[in-house]
């Protein structure tokens, strides 16, 4: 008999456009003022004035916090509901990527729990939601518009803390391709990675399920089939498209069936070295995949399948040596070519780096059970 599983989702709204409708499902939620959570780059980029004039034109008046940091902070988080707070806000607008939405979140629990965000790690620990909460995503891959998770940095133990909480799915998420022309190559291929290893680590996840399995396949063939083309291509709006789809089908599957070593690795490099999150993945995903690999052989070849690989007459050893230098050639083309060494990580990190992953709670769902010198065996080969 099959296993009992749930599939929570947001109201979504996808395509080019959707950004449109910040002001009416604002109102929707009988907004008065809106705090826009946002940063530095997508002010730059425009999209923070964009959603105020959509907000303007419905009535709504709005107030941007974007003191937010590339791997969003504790005490960030806590500035932003204080902002909140101060400026008797009712609904929170997030524009931008993982580290926007991330810290809107934390600052929605915050607001209504009245406790450090330090102390709802973990998963289910969040006992009131948030205020309305919508989500425009700007890169294709966190997928936080769609996911169970928030993951916060606590700068002062060097570490990153995983939230996991039907609570903090957003009430809609607003999806506009559009809003992603604006990402340079780099992020653009580190995203676009991000978003692969959610729907790998979705699919071999020990939580997967064939209504999540669909969505994970999905995603790794539009990754595949448009990541590089849309690197190359940067203004073709198709092709991001394209890509979004892709985050979204993978955030779909990974906020329910949770990820694995990879996502519990680079949370801890992210938060011991302020790593990007995205490169941080690349660097890891075929190291782990070696690892993982004999013990769910069957779903990766599936997996190398939607990848495009023929292994038709292939030895099992043979099989495996393709997945892996397929997931090595794709990152390496789009532009990922760091070793852990290259981002400053030393051999003398490791075994803390290990101590820490050991603790995050994506390691729950990873196809094979790791112990302290695994995950030091895996950051040591990635080096
Ligand atoms: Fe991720």
């Amino acid at each position: 008999m099959q296993e009992l599983r749930k599939f929570v989702a947001p109201e979504f709204v996808f395509g080019c456009g959707s950004l449109n409708l910040a002001g009416r499902y604002a109102a929707n939620f009988g907004a008065e003022k809106v705090l826009i959570v946002t940063d530095p780059g997508v002010i730059a980029a425009g999209w923070c004035a964009k959603v105020r004039d959509v907000l303007d034109a419905a009535g709504i008046a709005s107030v941007v916090f974007s003191a937010v940091s590339p791997n969003p902070r504790a005490e960030e988080v806590m500035s932003g509901a204080e902002f909140y707070r101060g400026n008797g806000c009712d609904v929170i607008v997030a524009v931008g990527g993982g580290s926007a939405m991330d810290c809107a979140k934390g600052i929605g629990i915050v607001s209504m729990n009245r406790k450090h965000i330090l102390q709802f790690a973990g998963i289910d620990n969040v006992t009131v939601p948030g205020p309305p909460l919508i989500c425009i995503p700007t890169t294709a891959g966190s997928s936080a518009d769609v996911s169970q998770f928030a993951i916060i940095a606590n700068p002062l133990e060097r570490v990153k803390i995983a939230i996991i909480s039907k609570t903090v799915v957003p009430d809609v998420a607003l999806i506009d391709p559009a809003t992603t022309l604006t990402m340079d190559p780099y992020l653009t291929a580190c995203t676009g990675i991000d978003a692969l290893v959610h729907a790998i680590e979705a699919f071999v996840s020990s939580a997967h399920s064939p209504l999540l399995d669909m969505h994970a396949l999905e995603a790794i063939r539009l990754i595949r089939a448009n990541l590089l083309n849309t690197i190359a291509n940067p203004l073709d709006l198709e092709l991001r498209g394209k890509l979004m789809q892709a985050s979204l089908e993978a955030g779909l599957a990974f906020s329910n069936a949770s990820l694995g070593a990879v996502h519990a690795m680079a949370h801890s490099l992210g938060g011991y070295l302020d790593l990007p999150h995205g490169e941080c993945n690349a660097i890891l995903l075929d190291h782990v995949i070696s690892f993982n690999y004999a013990e769910a052989v069957e779903r990766y070849l599936i997996i190398g399948e939607a990848l495009g690989l023929d292994m038709r007459g292939m030895t099992a050893k043979e099989k495996r040596s393709a997945l892996l230098e397929e997931i090595a050639a794709l990152k390496h083309a789009a532009g990922i070519t760091k070793t852990l060494r290259e981002t400053g990580t030393q051999i003398t990190d490791i075994p803390e780096l290990a101590r820490k992953a050991l603790l995050d709670p994506c390691l729950v769902t990873n196809p094979r059970r790791l112990d302290k010198r695994d995950i030091e065996v895996i950051y040591a080969e990635a080096l």
